[in-house]
């Protein structure tokens, strides 16, 4: 594909997602399932062009037509008009060096994520499932930090039946987390903990064997990580492991890579003054100054390409405490 057609066909798809979202269509889908017709006459809409604009969001997946009737194939899509809105406002990111919600903050992350976790959880299925694979059998208290939508928790749980999992995010956020562990049919294994991870110290049972921060330090300065990442071990046992999921830098010559990053970059700085993609070098000293061994690094793929690096804490108690 040419630049200036692929230029073309991304104008389409975010046109066409943002038709749908503000013309009522996906919330009309979110109902219920329906033929083009029911589904018109819910959101008010055209029935020709509700069906152009069905057929062009099943052919990019977001819907799927079935014999008769279209739904929804992305949970959550019918909430992504906080995504869209700050997408929408990059013009004054750029002129200001402000996004229109800063994420950085609990406040912002609490305006803008209970919308939107639920549509990102759904893009992350398999990579969840990897990053389960490798943290592998006998993992028993596991922290889900940040947990949005529970994807992670919930590949862990589903993968080790004898896990237990806590999620922990802001309070505002929580009730779509538990949602989600409902339909996952999980919800007895799970326990949930309403907290601002940048304030939180004690752990309110016994300490955890695995901390899994997954899209989390993107939002965040380097000060900012770095003392997460010792509240982090602080929380685990002696012997227990860290599991940050995050996109890294690409590498030089993967141009693919490179231009998702990039791309993925800019949307940051739509949601978050002060976080960005980190460097690999970056997680080493954080870890390092949190008491964690040297770490491994897990490409997981994925469009935006995510690494897993996963490091081990003391196996005798020298975590700092909590700060
Ligand atoms: C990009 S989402 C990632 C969700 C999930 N970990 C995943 O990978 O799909 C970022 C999550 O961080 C949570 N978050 C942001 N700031 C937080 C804070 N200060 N304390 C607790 N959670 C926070 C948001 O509510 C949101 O659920």
């Amino acid at each position: 594909m040419t630049t200036f057609n692929a230029v073309a066909e991304a104008i389409h798809i975010v046109a066409a997602l943002r038709a749908a979202e503000r013309a009522g269509v996906l919330a009309a889908l979110a109902v219920a399932p329906g033929p083009v017709e029911d589904v018109a006459a819910r959101a008010g809409t055209d029935p020709r062009s509700t069906r152009l604009l069905l057929e062009a969001l099943d052919a990019i997946g977001v819907v799927a037509a079935e014999p008769g009737r279209f739904r929804l194939a992305v949970p959550g899509a019918d909430q992504i008009g906080g995504l869209l809105a700050t997408a929408d406002r990059l013009d004054e990111t750029v002129r200001t060096g402000l996004p229109p919600v800063d994420v950085r903050t609990a406040d912002g992350a609490g305006r803008l994520y209970p919308g939107a976790v639920a549509a990102l959880s759904a893009a992350q299925r398999d990579i969840a499932d990897r990053v389960a694979d490798v943290l592998g059998p006998g993992v028993r208290d596991v922290l889900d930090v940040a947990a949005g939508g529970g994807v992670y928790g919930i590949a862990v749980a589903r993968r080790t039946p004898e896990s237990r999992v806590t999620a922990l995010d802001l309070p505002e956020v929580l009730p779509t987390t538990r949602a989600a562990v409902d339909v996952a049919g999980v919800a007895g294994r799970f326990s949930f903990w309403g907290t601002d991870v940048l304030t939180v110290g004690e752990a309110p049972a016994p300490r955890f064997d695995v901390a899994v921060v997954a899209n989390l330090c993107h939002l965040f300065d380097r000060v900012t990580c770095a003392d997460l990442l010792r509240r982090v071990a602080s929380l685990l046992r002696p012997g227990g492991r860290v599991a940050v999921v995050d996109v890294l830098p690409a590498a030089a010559g993967d141009i693919a890579a490179r231009r998702a990053v990039a791309l993925y970059a800019l949307g940051l700085a739509g949601r978050t003054s002060a976080g960005g993609v980190h460097e690999l070098g970056d997680y080493r000293t954080w870890l390092a100054g949190a008491g964690f061994e040297e770490p491994d690094v897990v490409p997981l793929g994925g469009s935006v390409p995510l690494s897993l690096v996963l490091a081990r804490v003391a196996a005798t108690d020298r975590t700092p405490a909590a700060v």
